[in-house]
């Protein structure tokens, strides 16, 4: 197949993307806009690859992404591309309902169009898989678990952003007939993550020895998928998924945030001990919670691993110490970021205090 990629730049999108190249045979053509959050030099062995090519497009712009589709008429869209960071979401939720909402909606109406022309074979093979989070379905208790049945109640800009984008996608699925499929996954993290999110944030401040900012008290729980895993369970979605269709996607490692950051403390003070002797924990700061902060993302992965076979192949105690150990490796990736994008300030007050 030939895939379009949507946000192929950022940080699961380029996991996608190598994975596609190395695992497959499949041709990929990445479309992103090229966002803060995105780097081409994830994407250095794919620059390379015949069966890669990159178009620099916003996914908002309909001429742009009518082009993308006539020059290299794909048989499948895996849509990535989105505003991702719900402390940016509570700053500045326009963007987020420009990508998220508008940009969905111009690529299926686009992908509608070019679906409606391809012969019969084709239509019948041809997938939009629309990439989602588990927080459409907004925050739960100290116990249970989200299932594809769980009703939506997001609570961020960027949640509800996203859970209008899956009412569209399911839209164009039961109003025009394309094939698309859903998946909804909870929090990825591993190599080439943007140092806004709280594990490469919490590593780089732990080098840095900078404060280590812990939301509210850090009981808040995550449920963590390590991102090459989620890379695979996607290409699993996009090609045995059922139309109309969605798939909740979980790594069964629910951490609370306090004990995610005390983790990564512990590996630092083993490969990189601090002078003095002090544990990185005692950089952990406890500051004001976010807005509108959900309590817990839990994930019942069962329909996934029963139908498509999909388990996570990474325990978090792997995944999060492969993560430590590559960003260490890899001051050349984060570097230029932190100097020129993101200096690691806290986002997301929304003007409080
Ligand atoms: P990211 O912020 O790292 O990357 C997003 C990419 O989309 C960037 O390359 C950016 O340039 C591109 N993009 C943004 N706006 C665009 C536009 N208007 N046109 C074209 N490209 C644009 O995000 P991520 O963490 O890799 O997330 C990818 C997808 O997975 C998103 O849809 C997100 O909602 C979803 N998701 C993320 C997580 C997570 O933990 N990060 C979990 C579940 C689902
Ligand atoms: P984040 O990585 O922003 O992902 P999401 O909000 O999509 O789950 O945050 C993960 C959790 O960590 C979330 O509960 C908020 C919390 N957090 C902190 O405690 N400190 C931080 O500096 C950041 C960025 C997040």
């Amino acid at each position: 197949m030939k895939i379009l990629v949507t946000g192929g730049a950022g940080f699961i999108g380029s996991a996608v993307v190598r994975h596609l190249l190395a695992a497959t045979d499949h041709a990929v053509v990445n479309v992103d806009k090229l966002t803060y959050a995105a780097d081409r030099r994830s994407l250095e062995g794919a620059e390379a690859n015949g069966r890669y090519a990159f178009e620099q497009v916003d996914i908002c712009d309909e001429p742009a992404v009518r082009g993308v589709f006539a020059r290299h008429r794909p048989d499948a869209v895996m849509h990535l591309a989105a505003e991702s960071h719900v402390d940016r979401s509570i700053d500045g939720p326009g963007a987020f309902i420009r990508t998220n909402i508008l940009g969905t909606y111009v690529l299926l109406d686009v992908a509608l169009a070019h679906w409606r022309g391809l012969s019969a074979a084709q239509a019948e093979a041809f997938r939009f898989h629309h990439i989602s989070t588990d927080e459409v379905f907004g925050a739960l208790g100290d116990a249970g678990f989200f299932t594809e049945e769980t009703p939506y109640d997001p609570s961020s800009p960027y949640s509800s952003s996203k859970a209008s984008s899956d009412h569209l996608v399911r839209a164009w699925q039961r109003t025009y007939g394309l094939p698309t499929v859903i998946s909804n996954c909870s929090n990825n993290y591993g190599p080439y993550q943007f140092p806004e999110k709280l594990i490469p944030l919490t590593i780089l401040n732990c080098l840095a020895e900078k404060p280590l900012p812990v939301y509210g008290t850090g009981s808040n729980v995550r449920d963590w998928l390590y991102v090459e895993d989620h890379a695979r369970a996607l290409t699993l979605v996009l090609t045995q998924g059922r139309v109309g269709e969605s798939y909740n996607i979980g790594g069964n490692s629910e951490r609370r945030n306090l004990a995610v950051v005390e983790a990564i403390c512990r590996i630092m003070d083993r490969l990189r001990p601090r002078a003095g002797g002090a544990s990185h924990a005692a950089l952990i700061t406890f500051v004001t919670d976010r807005p509108g902060h959900d309590f817990r993302y839990a994930i019942d992965a069962r329909k996934i691993r029963d139908e498509l076979g999909f388990a996570p192949s990474v325990d978090f105690e792997t995944g999060i110490e492969r993560t430590v150990v590559w960003y260490l490796g890899h001051e050349a990736w984060w570097r230029p970021l932190i100097e020129r994008q993101y200096g690691g300030e806290r986002l997301g007050l929304a003007g409080m205090k």
